[in-house]
């Protein structure tokens, strides 16, 4: 069993493995490497060969416990034939909704478009250096992707007005979700993914009112359903503020957490296995103050399963020699 799973499933609490979110990315000269030369971002996401080696890249420098595979939330949209565009300092850019051609999409499309993520995910569980270490899959929350695919760019600080306006929209394209989401996680698991992360990255745009409808429901559909195929599941709602109702609610195998929340709040209300919180700006300081921080999560969990990770991605402009050092921190402990 590889450690990751050892503290998700036995709640071990005597080791800490760590695998950071966004490691496969931009803060790699290696990966810049290759982003220069393939300009298309989905397209890259979907060469087999270049997402394989991206996702293997930061286990070559780094002592990680797990590969996540190079992929984006965004290929689900991408896969139901919605526009998806990455433009340079914007971000994801979508087309227009067409929901009666999304209702007409079946499995054998989808599947057959984003095929190459599963063979990728095939090739990376099969490299000699993923050996006893975990190969993560990961899929979108229905609530982020439902943001992306009606707001048609990052939300930032704020829904538009009229957002929810369109119900019954609202509602088709949540149970499309569901149905392709389900896909997505069975095709990852059956080509080698052993461990499933649910992004919700939006989680927290929404009231209390409306948690229940769109992010409790859908996302505890997505978890069961996991389980169901005997995979563990890590969710990450950021700036969700109340953990504990959400890991009641949504019964997850384990919960990230964001960096705005306590640690020791969490440790103390949450029983189920942790992960992350970290500030990834703290790898923007110096290695003093790395450490001080790291060890500030590490003592928080010393006596709850816990997996080292960020309160969010990477940044960008992380210098990699933070990164090794923080891997030696963990590791060192
Ligand atoms: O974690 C990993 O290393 C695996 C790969 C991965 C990417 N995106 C690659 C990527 C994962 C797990 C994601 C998830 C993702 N994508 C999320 C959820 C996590 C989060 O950050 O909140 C979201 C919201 C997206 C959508 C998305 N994709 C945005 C907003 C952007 C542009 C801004 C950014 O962060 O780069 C992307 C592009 C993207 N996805 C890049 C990478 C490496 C950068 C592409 C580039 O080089 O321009």
């Amino acid at each position: 069993m590889t450690m990751l799973k050892d503290v998700i499933i036995n709640k071990k609490t005597d080791i800490n493995p760590i695998w950071i979110m966004r490691q496969a990315g931009r803060y790699l000269p290696e990966f810049r490497e290759i982003r220069k030369k393939n300009s298309d971002f989905i397209k890259l996401c979907l060469n087999q060969n270049l997402a394989t080696e991206i996702t293997l890249q930061p286990l070559k420098r780094f002592d990680l416990d797990a590969a996540i595979i190079f992929s984006d939330i965004l290929m689900v949209p991408y896969g139901l034939n919605q526009k998806v565009e990455f433009k340079k300092n914007f971000g994801p850019l979508l087309g227009d909704i067409n929901i009666e051609e999304i209702s007409e999409i079946n499995e054998d499309d989808f599947v057959k478009k984003i095929n190459p993520i599963y063979e990728a995910i095939n090739s990376v569980r099969n490299d000699e250096i993923l050996k006893n270490k975990s190969t993560i899959g990961f899929v979108g929350a229905p609530w982020t992707l439902l943001v992306y695919m009606i707001n048609k760019q990052s939300p930032k600080i704020k829904l538009k007005d009229n957002f929810f306006d369109d119900d019954i929209l609202i509602r088709k394209i949540l149970i499309i979700l569901e149905k392709f989401l389900k896909i997505h996680i069975k095709n990852q698991i059956k080509s080698g993914a052993q461990i499933i992360q649910i992004f919700d990255s939006w989680a927290g745009l929404l009231e209390k009112k409306d948690l229940l409808n769109y992010i409790y429901s859908p996302t505890l559909n997505l978890v069961e359903y996991t389980k169901s195929l005997n995979i563990p599941v890590i969710c990450f709602p950021r700036g969700i503020n109340d953990y504990k109702t959400y890991c009641e609610t949504v019964k997850p195998d384990a919960i990230c957490i964001d960096y705005e929340v306590d640690p020791i709040k969490i440790s103390k209300n949450i029983k189920i296995p942790v992960q992350g919180g970290m500030d990834p700006k703290v790898l923007l300081t110096d290695k003093e103050n790395l450490k001080k921080e790291a060890k500030k999560y590490l003592d928080i969990f010393k006596d709850h399963p816990y997996i080292f990770n960020l309160g969010h991605g990477v940044l960008p402009e992380t210098d990699p020699n933070m990164m090794d050092c923080l891997v030696k921190i963990v590791k060192d402990y």
